[in-house]
């Protein structure tokens, strides 16, 4: 089972799934970059006063990744937010996204270094594959070169869209952010970004809500004595991929970061890992969404 292997084996060598220590919740990258395990979605949380609130809570309840984008239009939010928490900058973990409509990684990092009001981008990722995915590769490398991003890589790549992309890179992309639930365990891409080095951090892991309902889902949150979104958060981290679940309501961005205090039986694992509906795919993506 693979959420064996992930348990023990990690980038660093650390233990990603099992409770306590650092290993838990930072995942060293193949660049060295260490990257919360847990991160605060901003996808649909409008610009202003909701997604500042949102942002500012999750520092205040212990967060140190926010995951926003240039499509998002809101990381002039999360600047402020950030610079309003007084946590100092160097201990939070920002990623944004290329808007692949746009033509030029570089400029575009230059306009979110300046909406985001911060020197460097931790994570920088094309957000989805849009024209194919080498184009934009040369651009986001000289993003790093130029110091504007600290790490770079990709969203919604399959593993052949990986494999192109590798074919041509000189900086190797670090990160996968993909869709990754119990209900979209994409197994496949999974091992192939394992083997290649590269993390998955999962997206709408809650099914942008709409897992939460499920009753296999409650009735394994049930007998943990926890919510449906922690044990599908908790699934996705012992699989070793990484977590940004969004909420702008504070009780629950506060209770979806308590997930390292508890651990999922093998049981339950095989349980949740049932409910793939992807057939373990390595796909990214059903079919073209843009
Ligand atoms: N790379 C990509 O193409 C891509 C695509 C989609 C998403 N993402 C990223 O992934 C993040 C997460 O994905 P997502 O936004 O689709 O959704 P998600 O995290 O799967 O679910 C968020 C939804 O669940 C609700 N929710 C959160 N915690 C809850 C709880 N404890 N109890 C009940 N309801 C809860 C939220 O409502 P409230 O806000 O009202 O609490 C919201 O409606 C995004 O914000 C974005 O940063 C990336």
């Amino acid at each position: 089972m693979i959420h064996r292997q992930v348990i023990h084996m990690s980038a660093d060598g650390n233990a990603l799934g099992v409770t306590g220590g650092d290993g838990d919740r930072i995942r060293v990258l193949a660049d060295g970059s260490r990257m919360p395990a847990l991160g605060l979605g901003v996808w649909q949380t409008p610009d202003g006063l909701e997604c500042e609130q949102a942002v500012r809570w999750a520092l205040e309840l212990g967060y140190r990744h926010i995951d926003t984008a240039q499509a998002y239009g809101n990381e002039a939010s999360v600047g402020r937010a950030l610079r309003d928490s007084g946590v100092p900058r160097e201990e939070v973990f920002i990623t944004t996204k290329f808007h692949p409509r746009s033509k030029d990684p570089v400029l575009e990092a230059e306009r979110s270094l300046e909406r985001l009001g911060v020197d460097r981008i931790d994570l920088y990722i094309i957000h989805w594959p849009e024209g194919g995915p080498t184009w934009a590769w040369p651009g986001m490398e000289e993003a790093q070169r130029r110091g504007y991003a600290r790490s770079i890589g990709v969203s919604n790549f399959s593993v052949g869209e990986l494999d192109q992309l590798l074919g041509v890179a000189s900086s190797r992309p670090t990160v996968n952010q993909a869709q990754f639930s119990a209900f979209e365990y994409r197994r496949g891409l999974l091992e192939a970004c394992e083997e290649r080095r590269i993390a998955i951090v999962g997206y709408s892991s809650l099914g942008t809500g709409r897992h939460l309902g499920d009753r296999t889902v409650a009735e394994i949150a049930q007998r943990n004595g926890r919510s449906a979104a922690q044990v599908l958060l908790r699934w996705c981290l012992q699989h070793g991929v990484l977590v940004i679940p969004k909420s702008t309501h504070r009780e629950r961005i506060e209770a979806n970061g308590q997930l390292f205090d508890f651990a999922l039986s093998d049981e339950d694992m095989a349980a949740l890992d049932a409910l793939d509906r992807t057939g373990g795919t390595d796909a990214a993506r059903e079919g073209g969404w843009w």
